[in-house]
């Protein structure tokens, strides 16, 4: 066990997972990537430029060996007991914020790759993250994963409301603490929630008064209290601008909403638009956390 995991994680993003893990402490012998997003592997590789990337998720082959290990990317044979499997398929199917095609939309199908891969592998551990959705559909999923999910709203931890389930045969440290508060978060200026709906993949699409106050969801961030008040009189009047009284949340202040580090996001030739997508794309760390740290005795003990 001294060697550490061997990590392979699907739909990889910007290696969330990764970060997760060795915040927990988890010592990585290999951290294999699977991701066809090109900001998503230009900030991994920034961050991790020793990830071994699979490519897309549909062209992995894994061979089971005779000895019972399997090999992955036709190069490093791995014992399975050794192996944890990650990923958070596509959930724009899924969203209740989407056209809800569920099983319909092509994205959602790539579940089923994960579902093969978890087949093939046969990993110690696993962990499947996707959006709160149909109960349905969740229990789809759930009857591929053989496992029920956990349900975590990141808000119990961290600024954002943000509803996330998690199939996982790691256990989980339940949470009594009361979360981080969105004013902590800023760079400067002035906001009237304690938690929100920061941020999706479209966050950098930009925000207008009616969106924030009609339906709670770009978040804004007022120059101070002042400009707020008269934020919500020229909202009533029908005037939605946000010029000159808001703006949309700094990449940075984005970053420290799921709990990643500030700039981690920042790579040459990716837009602002880019970080914003693989930000809202994301995972919230500090609740991965609470899992992965439960594995943190990996690769310590012998
Ligand atoms: C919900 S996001 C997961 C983000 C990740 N958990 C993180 O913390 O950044 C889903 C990811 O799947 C990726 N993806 C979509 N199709 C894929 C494919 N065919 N193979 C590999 N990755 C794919 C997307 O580019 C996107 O980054």
């Amino acid at each position: 066990m001294k060697e550490g995991l061997v990590v392979v994680s699907l739909f990889d993003g910007l290696s969330g997972g990764r970060l997760s893990l060795e915040q927990s402490g988890v010592k990585i012998k290999r951290y294999y990537s699977s991701e066809i997003d090109r900001t998503a592997i230009c900030i991994s590789l920034k961050n991790y430029p020793d990830n071994i990337h699979l490519g897309n998720i549909q062209d992995i082959s894994i061979k089971r060996l005779l000895n019972g290990n399997v090999l992955i990317a036709d190069k490093y044979e791995e014992d399975p007991s050794n192996i944890l499997l990650i990923g958070g398929s596509p959930c724009q199917g899924f969203s209740f914020a989407g056209k809800q095609l569920n099983f319909e939309d092509p994205r959602s199908k790539l579940f089923f790759e994960y579902i093969r891969i978890l087949n093939e592998i046969k990993p110690k551990y696993f962990f499947l993250e996707n959006v709160k959705m149909k109960r349905e559909y969740e229990e789809v999923i759930t009857s591929y994963m053989k496992v029920t999910p956990i349900k975590i709203n990141s808000s119990i931890l961290g600024p954002q409301l943000r509803s996330r389930l998690y199939w996982t045969n790691i256990e989980y440290s339940e949470i009594t603490d009361k979360g981080t508060e969105l004013n902590s978060i800023l760079e400067n200026g002035y906001v009237d929630r304690t938690k929100s709906y920061c941020i999706d993949a479209n966050y950098g699409k930009s925000g207008n008064l009616k969106s924030y106050f009609a339906s709670s969801r770009r978040q804004l961030v007022f120059n101070d209290k002042e400009s707020y008040e008269k934020a919500q009189e020229a909202y009533l009047a029908g005037n939605y601008a946000i010029k000159g009284l808001a703006r949309i949340l700094t990449p940075i202040e984005a970053e420290r909403a799921q709990g990643l580090p500030d700039n981690y996001t920042e790579c040459e030739n990716v837009s602002k638009f880019n970080r914003y997508k693989a930000i809202g794309n994301g995972w919230s760390i500090y609740i991965i956390n609470r899992f992965f740290r439960n594995l943190s005795w990996f690769g310590i003990s012998s």
